[in-house]
């Protein structure tokens, strides 16, 4: 149970503002509130997306409609077995929560009606994360599973909060715990998401991408075209020549011979095997 808000808001009806017959959707709250981000964006339709709703999230939750949130994500108490108090911003407000169970069974029971509430809240087009650690992953994924669904789990994603180490001059007695676990559910199968690229770093790309193409400037770089397994009983590569070496080649000659006349297919020097561009 949260023991302080984390900031302060305007809990109450889910509804958009124009909807309660408030204040008008395009006014923020008023400058200079603590802790109050001004909203820049359209409310949604189904929430009013500028409110912070403090207190327990099962209570606050059972406030919202079926269908209303497009993303959720969790970091809940993971079960540590232990006790949290920092002290927060300039003011130092000491804030606290305990994360201790009788046991995993207890822990799963306090978090089930809470996953409930948000699978129930949650669109068919939305996503939800769920972040914990070894105390419970292994239970919370099976609870997880039975919510929303075992066939929309989506990803574990593992989160390395350390480089490698395993207290051994501690004493310990186990292998290094580095990492956090992130389960990725979506509220149906047509979901939405989206890959995100981001630019490499330029020595990357030198490293990387050794060849540069006369004509354009570009840079690329060459990729294995023999096929994985080889001649291996069972995996049925193609084999044949291309440019007078015979390989296992991880394409049909008929794809092959495509990829040549896009100039997708690279001899460096006669007699070398070819590579993919
Ligand atoms: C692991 S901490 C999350 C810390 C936060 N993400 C951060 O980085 O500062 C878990 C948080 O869940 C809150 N919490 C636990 N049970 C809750 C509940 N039923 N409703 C709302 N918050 C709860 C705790 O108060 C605590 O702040």
């Amino acid at each position: 149970m949260a023991k302080k808000v984390v900031a302060k808001g305007r809990a109450g009806s889910p509804l958009p503002a124009a909807e309660r017959g408030g204040s008008s959707a395009s006014q923020p709250p008023p400058d200079g509130a603590h802790g109050v981000t001004r909203p820049t964006q359209r409310p949604s339709a189904l929430v009013d997306t500028r409110v912070i709703y403090c207190g327990d999230n099962l209570e606050q939750l059972k406030k919202l409609p079926d269908a209303c949130v497009d993303l959720s994500y969790i970091d809940p108490p993971f079960n540590s077995n232990r006790n949290y108090e920092v002290f927060w911003g300039e003011t130092k407000e000491k804030r606290a929560f305990e994360d201790r169970h009788a046991n995993t069974q207890a822990y799963i029971d306090y978090m089930r009606p809470r996953c409930v509430e948000l699978a129930r809240v949650l669109k068919k087009t939305g996503s939800f994360y769920y972040h914990c650690d070894w105390h419970a992953s292994h239970y919370v994924k099976v609870m997880l599973d039975q919510i929303f669904g075992e066939n929309n789990f989506i990803n574990e994603i593992v989160w390395k909060r350390q480089s490698s180490h395993n207290d051994a001059k501690q004493g310990s007695k186990h292998l290094g715990r580095v990492h956090d676990s992130l389960f990725l559910y979506s509220g149906g199968s047509d979901y939405y998401f989206k890959h995100l690229y981001q630019t490499y770093d330029e020595d990357y790309v030198e490293k990387a991408y050794r060849f540069v193409e006369k004509e354009t400037g570009r840079r690329y770089r060459l990729g294995d075209i023999t096929a994985p397994g080889g001649g291996a009983v069972g995996k049925g590569n193609p084999h044949y020549e291309l440019l007078g070496v015979t390989r296992y080649w991880r394409y049909s000659k008929e794809n092959m011979e495509e990829l040549y006349r896009q100039g997708r297919i690279i001899q460096t020097k006669p007699g070398t095997v070819p590579s993919f561009k």
